[in-house]
């Protein structure tokens, strides 16, 4: 069965995020990654490394442009000395703080767990350990504690390229190298399927070091094949009946699990992002979901489920899709609980789902939409939170009003409704209800004219200075006469931030203002147009933000996704920005990835004493074959991060950041 691999695109879930709709600048204008590009490998960067020890040895490039690091920033709320950007195979944190590993794919969860043998992984095996590329965690504290509760982590996406040994081989034809990549089998598919979804497990801080309580009695995986029900104005529609299930309430599985959250009650909520690479097949002709899938670019493909389980391929199930790209939330008290797919806080590639309880006792979820020109969300519940009653909570997340954000030049903020018979969504615009307006979130959200952000990632309300960060990663598909004030750059490679101030400082406003924090990228190369404070040292930039934390003190912690040799001659990572005063837009580096991965998690435990971060695709280079000379893969991999183990492929992992000697992480 090769029909659902193309040959071009073989590691495509690599490139998930990346793959999303056609390229709308066909011009041959350099874009600015390029252009930085261009500056690193001037420097000669990485020039010669061709296998991992030669990175290693490397000296940074950085390292000669560290010279101002001492320089603190007049007013700053951090601290700590400054970790040196750069890239290796390794993770680093600042000094005078230990970062140890805490959970690795394959990790056992469970008493009768096997141990992880990646030469010989069933579904079986991979349904009762730590699953694969964990992205968002989230820590509910058991009886209050700061150092005993549950760790909640999602596993977003697997890289077969990465996790199985056999599917790659570099060929040699007519003198060129290239790359032969073998389909999966079915069993490796259903250790995909196993290795997706979520991890609940229960965690303990000992003598100052965090440990797993293995069979924690409310330890939990959810996966691909978790039994789901679908609840709110969509659950029953007949838009999401299929032939197993009539009902159109039960859906099987959540996948691409990106960000989340933690609910004021203590339930854990699950974004489903970038659901079209699951689906493959052809909808029936003229069939009524075509518009609809279009514009969430289903079916993409990239995952060969299609191949063995018919609910991924359009062809025989086609309201499949439209049970998938909602927030799931997880009651983390009950293992044996269903979780639900809250149907009333939309549809679309939901980033994350932080929240927080307004004045008035509602609470406001705010919501990304992670593509090129889409969207930022906000929900606020109807019903009110009771902080006496966990169970009054239980279904707050059924009943509520979807906004969606139009930013004015003049910096003030709308937040439009997203309901049927409500301006456009009429039936003249094809919505027969609230479930059509939101099966089909983003075309409602295009009817009322809401403004297309560049890639909208976490959004973080801040309890201490009332204020909400938007993290808006990179449109480099944005042209000139695209540029509007809250997306002020044309091909914006690194992306930017902005902070929201909700009228009368109430969360559920449906009017604020806004402005841009921090325009990211190198401040030294003019035609970026970054704008850290000049307070920030050459390690303390970044592109690229994507998650982010605000520590108990109103602090904002940003990580990337998206840097590396080629973009920003820098890993990933964690970095501190100050937000006030004449501090504000000042940056520092905390903690940088291995090379290949991804930064995501950030999470403060509620005493600030320990940060966790989740490391995503370590050694993840995608098909480039730059700069080692071939694709990193299973057998040949950039890093064997974190366990450097011939035997051992590499394997995302949780970290967890502590001081050394104890204290808050930031003073
Ligand atoms: Fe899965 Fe948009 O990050
Ligand atoms: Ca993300
Ligand atoms: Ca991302």
């Amino acid at each position: 069965m090769t029909e659902h691999r193309s040959p071009d695109t073989r590691f495509r879930t690599s490139l998930l995020e990346e793959s999303d709709g056609p390229a709308t600048n066909l011009t041959d204008n350099r874009t600015m990654g390029e252009i930085i590009a261009t500056r690193f490998s001037r420097r000669g960067f990485l020039q010669g490394s061709l296998a991992v020890t030669a990175i290693a040895a490397t000296v940074s490039p950085l390292a000669l442009i560290t010279a101002d690091n001492a320089r603190a920033a007049e007013g700053s709320a951090f601290t700590f000395d400054e970790l040196e950007a750069g890239i290796d195979d390794k993770h680093h944190v600042a000094p005078g703080y230990d970062a140890d590993v805490l959970l690795r794919w394959g990790d056992p969860l469970f008493a009768d767990s096997p141990d992880f043998d990646p030469t010989k992984q069933s579904a079986e095996a991979q349904a009762r350990q730590f699953g694969y590329n964990n992205d968002y965690v989230g820590y509910i504290p058991i009886d209050g504690s700061a150092e005993h509760g549950l760790l909640v982590v999602n596993h977003e996406y697997t890289n077969s390229h990465l996790m199985f040994p056999g599917i790659v081989k570099i060929v040699e034809k007519d003198g060129k190298k290239e790359l032969e990549v073998a389909p999966l089998g079915k069993e490796q598919v259903d250790v995909e399927m196993a290795a997706h979804g979520g991890t609940v497990v229960e965690i303990r801080k000992e003598a100052g070091k965090w440990q797993v309580v293995r069979d924690g009695k409310l330890n939990r995986r959810i996966t691909s094949n978790t039994e789901m029900q679908l609840s709110g104005p969509v659950a029953g529609n007949d838009r999401v009946k299929t032939s197993a299930d009539p009902t159109g309430t039960k859906v099987i599985g959540t996948v691409n699990n990106c960000a989340g959250g933690v609910t004021p009650w203590g339930t854990y909520v699950m974004a489903e992002e970038n659901i079209h690479g699951y689906f493959s097949g052809e909808l029936p002709e003229g069939h009524k979901e075509v518009a609809n899938y279009k514009r969430l670019a289903i079916p993409e493909g990239a995952y060969e489920w299609a191949a063995h389980y018919d609910r991924f391929d359009l062809g025989k199930e086609p309201n499949e899709p439209n049970r998938f790209g909602w927030i799931v939330e997880v009651d983390v008290n009950d293992p044996t609980s269903t979780p639900k797919k809250r149907t009333a806080m939309g549809r679309f590639k939901h980033e994350g789902a932080e929240s927080i309880v307004a004045k008035d006792g509602r609470v406001v979820f705010y919501l990304g939409d992670d593509e090129r020109f889409d969207y930022v969300y906000k929900f606020v519940t109807t019903g009110t939170f009771n902080p006496n009653d966990r169970a009054a909570n239980m279904d707050l997340l059924d009943d509520g009003t979807l906004h969606v954000a139009k930013f004015a030049e003049d910096g003030s903020v709308e937040w439009l409704p997203v309901v049927f018979g409500q301006g456009p969504l009429t039936a003249e615009n094809g919505f027969a209800s609230q479930a059509d307006v939101l099966i089909e979130t983003r075309r409602a959200a295009d009817l009322l004219g809401a403004t297309k952000m560049d890639r909208p990632e976490d959004i973080q309300p801040n309890a201490v200075n009332g204020k909400v960060y938007v993290m808006l990663t990179n449109n480099s598909k944005r042209k000139a006469d695209q540029v509007d004030a809250a997306n002020p750059r044309a091909e914006n490679a690194f992306g930017h931030i902005i902070e929201i101030s909700e009228d009368g400082g109430d969360f559920t406003a449906t009017k604020g203002k806004w402005e841009v924090l921090l325009k990211c990228g190198d401040p030294s190369v003019a035609e970026v147009g970054a704008t850290f404070s000049t307070a920030t040292t050459a390690n303390g930039w970044f592109g690229m933000p994507d998650n982010c934390a605000v520590d108990s003190a109103g602090r904002l912690w940003v990580a990337t996704d998206g840097q590396g040799p080629k973009a920003t001659g820098r890993t990933d990572g964690l970095w501190a920005v100050d937000t006030e005063g004449a501090a504000r837009a000042t940056s520092k580096l905390f903690f940088r990835v291995p090379i290949g991965a991804e930064m995501c998690g950030p999470l403060f435990t509620p005493d600030d004493q320990t940060a966790f971060v989740a490391v995503q695709h370590p050694a993840d280079g995608g098909e480039d074959w730059e700069p080692f000379g071939r694709p990193s893969y299973y057998e040949d991999l950039s890093t064997r991060w974190p366990d450097f183990k011939p035997d051992m492929p590499v394997r995302p992992s949780v970290v967890a950041i502590t001081r050394q000697g104890g204290g808050k992480i930031a003073v």
